[in-house]
């Protein structure tokens, strides 16, 4: 079984990106913690950034028939029907996840067209999101019980 984990645009620059906001972890800190994480739970990992729209629903696309998906679209979050259109289209499941808290934050990150269409939701948490959307995905496949 396979988790996919995507990022979107500006995600590659963490560590860099307002640390006070993002924290000073890099990419490469997000995709160690996925991948111990999946390995405790003996799950493949595939870890993808983009700063391109259409490459993240190619990525989705990609993601059919997976475990499931963790998804920090960052900034499409808040514009992208299509993104959303891919999840559907592909049946997959889905955890959105977000370093910041975003309903802390400006009222234009209050919304979201991922959440409909995700599993749950996870923001706030830093890194830690990370782990704890691979941790419900692998343990309860993202069901509710
Ligand atoms: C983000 C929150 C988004 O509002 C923002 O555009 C990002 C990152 C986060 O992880 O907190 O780029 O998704």
């Amino acid at each position: 079984d396979t988790v996919h984990v995507l990022n979107g645009p500006n995600l590659n620059l963490l560590g860099t990106r307002e640390p006070e906001i993002y924290g000073r972890s890099t990419i490469a800190d997000v995709e160690a913690a996925c991948r111990s994480a999946c390995e405790r739970h003996g799950l493949d990992l595939v870890f993808r950034q983009t700063n391109h729209e259409g490459e993240l629903v190619t990525f989705l696309q990609e993601a059919r028939g997976s475990r499931g998906v963790v998804l920090n679209a960052a900034a499409y979050t808040h514009t992208s029907v299509a993104i959303a259109d891919a999840i559907k289209a592909a049946g997959l499941i889905v955890v959105e996840v977000h370093l910041s808290n975003v309903f802390a934050r400006e009222a234009f990150r209050h919304h979201s067209f991922i959440s409909p269409v995700a599993r749950g939701v996870i923001c706030g948490l830093g890194i830690d999101g990370y782990r704890l959307a691979i941790d419900a995905l692998a343990t309860a496949g993202g069901k509710i019980s």
